[in-house]
Parts: C-alpha cells; structure tokens; sequence
C-alpha cells in the first residue's frame, strides 16, 4: 500500500515539507510504501473552464506539475496535501493545482483517482489561518468520497521554516498521530477488500442547477 504525500509549498525543503517528513516517518513505521511529490515553485495556471478534460483524459495545460500528479495518483491508495496558510487560505499555487488535478479526474470520468482512497491534509502557518485553510482544502475531498482521516488535534503545525516548526511538539505530536491513524485505515481497507466488501455502486449523477 503507498501513500502519496504532496508538498503544496513553493519551499522544497521547508516547513509543510518538514511537516510531512513527520507523516511519512510514521507511515513507513507501520509498513505503508510513500512518496513525496513536490508541485514545484513554478507558475500553475488556474482551471480555466474549457472541460477540454472530459475529452482528452487529462488536463489541457500540460506545462505544469498537475498531469504528472495524477498520473502518480491514479497508483497510489492513500494520499497527504500539504500547504502553507496564504493569506488565512491555501497557497495560490496549491488552489490552482487542486482545482486542475481534481476537476480533470472528475470530468474526465476518472473518479476513481480519487474515490474511496482516504486522504488527509496538513496545514503548515506562522501563526494563524490554519482552520480557515483545512475547512477550505477538506472540500476537494468531500465532494471526490474520500474517507478524510483525522488526528488527535486538527491537522495543523506551525513554525516560519522547517526548523521552527520541529519545535511545535505538540503539532509534530499530533502528526504522528496521522501517519498511524492513516496506517490503521489503510490496513482496514485492505482487510475488506480481502473479506469481498464491494465499493458501492454510484447512481448516475443528477446535475439540478438552481435556474432552470
Ligand atoms: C504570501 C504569503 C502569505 C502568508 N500568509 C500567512 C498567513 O495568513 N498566516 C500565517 O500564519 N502565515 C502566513 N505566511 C507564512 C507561512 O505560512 C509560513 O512561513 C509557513 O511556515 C511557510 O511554509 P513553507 O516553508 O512550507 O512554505 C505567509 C507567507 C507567504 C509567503
């Protein structure tokens, strides 16, 4: 089983990496496969609506981190975003790359990429916003039926850098907690899939706008 965690900072090296070295210890603690996957510190364009997706399978902009990403996704079975707080929100690169890789898997008819794997978020601050931004980034997986697993405190450690935040025992603490409890749902999952437990069958999507 492997996890994919994902570096939503412009820093490669720096605290929301330092963050989910902390998740990724505790995982391969317990036996789970990761990797760490940087969005990079380029610029990565917003969605721009043209749902040139649903036809080609992937994103129209190829020039950028997102498409590389969900084809990593597409193999992995659990996943940790990461991201800086911005302006009490995730950063402006993370909003674009979450809006691409989760709008192209959904219109592209691959909601598999997404669906069923649980996920978690890890929201890195200097020192406020963190609660804003984990509301904000629990709604990608919300609306993809991602079991979001949870930590003894919510998903949050605050530093301005990579040393800094090593210092917040109690949110290093609370990550650890993340890895493991990720570990045991993973290993839940795996235990039903041995024992015949089917995914749910899924309806066909009923699109009611609110103007008719
Ligand atoms: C454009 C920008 C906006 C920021 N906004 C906030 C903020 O709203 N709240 C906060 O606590 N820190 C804010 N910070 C500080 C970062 O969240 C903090 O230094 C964080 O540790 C950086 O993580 P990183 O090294 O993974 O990029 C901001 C930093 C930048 C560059």
């Amino acid at each position: 089983m492997k996890v994919l965690l994902v570096n939503g900072s412009p820093h490669n090296n720096g605290t929301t990496f330092t963050a989910l070295k902390e998740v990724e210890k505790s995982l391969q603690a317990e036996g789970i496969q990761t990797e760490m996957f940087w969005i990079g510190n380029k610029p990565i364009s917003g969605c721009i609506g043209c749902m040139a997706c649903a036809k080609l399978g992937k994103c129209v902009i190829d020039n950028d981190t997102v498409n590389q990403f969900v084809l990593k996704a597409k193999e992995a079975d659990g996943f940790i975003f990461g991201t800086p707080v911005h302006y009490a929100a995730m950063s402006g690169l993370m909003t674009s790359f979450m809006d691409r890789a989760f709008y192209s898997a959904s219109c592209s008819g691959n909601k598999e990429i997404f669906a069923f794997k649980p996920v978690a978020s890890v929201i890195c601050a200097r020192r406020a916003g963190t609660t804003a931004t984990y509301d904000q980034i629990n709604k990608y997986f919300g609306i993809s039926q991602m079991p979001i697993i949870s930590t003894r405190y919510w998903n949050m450690a605050f530093g301005k850098n990579g040393e800094e935040v090593q210092k917040d025992e109690e949110g290093m603490q609370a990550l650890r907690m993340l890895g493991k409890n990720m570990a045991y749902y993973l290993k839940c999952i795996e235990a039903g899939n041995e024992k015949g437990i089917k995914k749910p069958e899924q309806e066909v999507v009923k699109f009611t706008n609110f103007i008719r």
